[in-house]
């Protein structure tokens, strides 16, 4: 390669560093929703243990006691995140506890749909042993009901 092109596509790749650098710095700027209204109405959990794996493994998305981890605070990771809680809580919110609520509970931690698994790596303590999630099962039966989900035939 000539010097000149040399140099040019140097160019190229610094206003690209600059440019992304200067977009990292905006994006912080978007307000991302982070928080954690009162809490208003629980479940009656059939055993503090149930309601233990919950916290353990569901709060952080279904229930207004998450704990925005350091990384919510950085964008874009931050819109992931708030963007999981928004959803999640929408589906089901253990803080905001309707009668009827939490049916299907049992079966997504039976079939391993949730806790999400991005969310299983950040936070191992949420994966639970197999010991762990039979009982979990059986308290959220306990405590919800359970219905399969429509259109699954496993
Ligand atoms: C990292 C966030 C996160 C965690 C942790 C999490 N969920 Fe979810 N959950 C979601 C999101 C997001 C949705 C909405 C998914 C969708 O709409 O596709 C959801 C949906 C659900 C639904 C509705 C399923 C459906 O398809 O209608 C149930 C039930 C549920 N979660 C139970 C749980 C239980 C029980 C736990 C704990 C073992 C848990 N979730 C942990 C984020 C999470």
């Amino acid at each position: 390669m000539s010097d000149i092109k040399k140099n040019k596509s140097r160019k190229i790749i610094r206003i690209a560093i600059y440019s992304l650098i200067f977009i990292f710095v905006v994006i912080q700027f978007f307000p991302v929703d982070r928080t954690n209204p009162p809490v208003k109405n629980e479940p009656t959990w059939d055993s503090p243990k149930t309601k233990g794996y919950a916290i353990r493994a569901c709060y952080d998305c279904h229930s207004n006691k998450t704990k925005w981890p350091l990384y919510s605070y950085v964008a874009p990771i931050s819109w992931f995140v708030a963007d999981h809680v928004k959803s999640g809580r929408e589906d089901l919110n253990f803080s905001e506890y309707g009668t009827g609520d939490g049916k299907e509970a049992a079966e997504v931690v039976e079939h391993g749909i949730m806790p999400l698994s991005s969310y299983i790596i950040l936070h191992p303590i949420a994966n639970l042993t197999d010991e762990e999630k039979a009982e979990f099962v059986k308290g959220l039966v306990a405590t919800f009901g359970r219905k399969e989900k429509k259109g699954e035939d496993d």
